[in-house]
């Protein structure tokens, strides 16, 4: 009897605060897709069959008098030095889409005032890089992983889409036109900047009618000159640089502009990269333009590599992914994607568990994290002190692969 009563009084309630409940369930659904960013079009394919195709591309190679000196590497900063030649190809809907692609000397380009680039920031990029190997041979990494991301970016950005394996021909032909470009010095190498831009000369804020892909080469020295030193960061809960439903996980350009008043007050303090933090949780999210790891022991006492999953507001990266590869063959620790917070960092650090934080990406291959200020205090990441450290197992081993030392189906070689 009793038991009939109380279902009865609660159903009654449940009838009464439907409303409420309804209300939380959708809270709860929204908060999920907010940490896990369950975005139905995340993972949608580039539909367009449309492409522009390597076999009609043409070469038109720069006069001796317009071939610039190449310079020592070693005196460059990054993105100054451009190589000879470029790659080109526009695309226009009214002329059936894609037109052919050309290979020509390094040029200017010109736009409409009205070009949505300049307007909309309507523009995406990709960042690889062509290594020359101990054997002469010139190598790119995993370039298929580029094109799939610029293809999502371009998606995002009301850009047209294209075959990523023409492109990644394409380019390697570019690198084989400049191929003295790329530094006979082993750790330096010629970076490629793939880029994609709308420039129909109308005010509208729509998608792209016209648009051209173009991708210019610099080379760049390598990232470290012998002593290991660790990267000091700012995580400041103010400033966030990707959002749920947003496009922090596309490399589209208006995305890094804004970063670049948090950046400066970064060095203004003293620190060299902004720890990007997420939401009330305060999760970790990226360091600069690098994906984050940490190294750390669980509190069953096992060792585990985490980075955040891609939920969204974390940048697919190419280094990002070839860790967790090497890490899921060694099999020697668990590795995990997974949410991390400042709080467990903080507790991780105060019961001395934290190993190693560290950044992982193109320019750096790998980046060892020193200390986080957070809230006026400064909290030491115990990187550098490990005996063996992880961070540096996973430069070693990319770097080889990269440069010819040990074969590696990720290497493509440009023949
Ligand atoms: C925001 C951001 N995160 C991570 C990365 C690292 O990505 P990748 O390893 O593909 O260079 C980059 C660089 O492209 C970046 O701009």
């Amino acid at each position: 009897m009793a038991t009939l009563t109380s279902r009865k009084s609660f159903l009654r309630w449940v009838l009464r605060h439907q409303h409420k409940l309804k209300q939380m369930v959708r809270t709860c659904h929204l908060k999920v897709k907010e940490v896990y960013g369950l975005d139905e079009y995340r993972n949608e394919e580039p539909e367009s069959q449309e492409t522009f195709k390597f076999s009609e591309l043409t070469t038109k190679l720069a006069d001796p008098d317009q071939l610039r000196l190449k310079p020592d590497v070693s005196e460059l900063k990054f993105g100054q030095v451009f190589s000879d030649h470029m790659l080109k190809a526009f695309y226009h809907e009214r002329l059936g889409g894609w037109q052919k692609p050309v290979i020509i000397p390094f040029e200017n380009v010109s736009l409409h005032p009205a070009a949505k680039v300049l307007h909309y920031a309507i523009e995406l990029f990709e960042g690889l890089k062509a290594y020359r190997g101990k054997d002469g041979r010139i190598r790119i990494f995993r370039p298929d992983l580029n094109m799939n991301r610029m293809n999502s970016s371009a998606l995002s950005s009301g850009l047209p889409t294209f075959h990523g394996e023409e492109l990644i021909k394409c380019i390697n032909r570019l690198v084989q036109v400049d191929q003295e470009w790329v530094p006979h010095k082993e750790g330096a190498s010629l970076y490629i900047r793939p880029t994609l831009i709308g420039i129909d000369g109308t005010l509208g804020v729509a998608k792209s009618e016209s648009a051209l892909l173009f991708t210019i080469l610099c080379p760049v020295d390598s990232y470290f000159d012998g002593k290991e030193e660790g990267v000091s960061l700012l995580a400041d809960p103010r400033f966030a640089r990707a959002w749920p439903g947003g496009c922090g996980d596309r490399k589209m350009g208006s995305n890094y502009g804004p970063t670049i008043r948090v950046q400066t007050e970064a060095i203004k303090r003293g620190r060299q990269q902004v720890l990007w933090l997420y939401g009330p949780e305060e999760y970790l999210t990226e360091v600069g333009t690098m994906n984050i790891f940490a190294f750390y022991i669980d509190d069953k006492g096992d060792k585990v590599l985490a980075t955040p999953p891609l939920n969204g507001l974390i940048l697919p990266g190419v280094t990002r992914q070839s860790i967790i590869d090497l890490a899921l063959e060694y099999k020697e620790f668990r590795v995990e994607e997974k949410l991390l917070t400042m709080k467990d960092i903080i507790t991780l650090q105060r019961q001395n568990r934290i190993l190693e934080l560290f950044g992982s990406g193109t320019a750096c291959i790998v980046s060892p994290i020193s200390s986080i200020e957070y809230m006026d205090e400064l909290i030491e990441i115990p990187t550098l002190q490990q005996k063996s450290p992880i961070f540096k197992r996973f430069r070693d081993e990319l770097y080889a692969i990269q440069y010819g030392h040990k074969k590696h189906p990720w290497a493509m070689p440009i023949e």
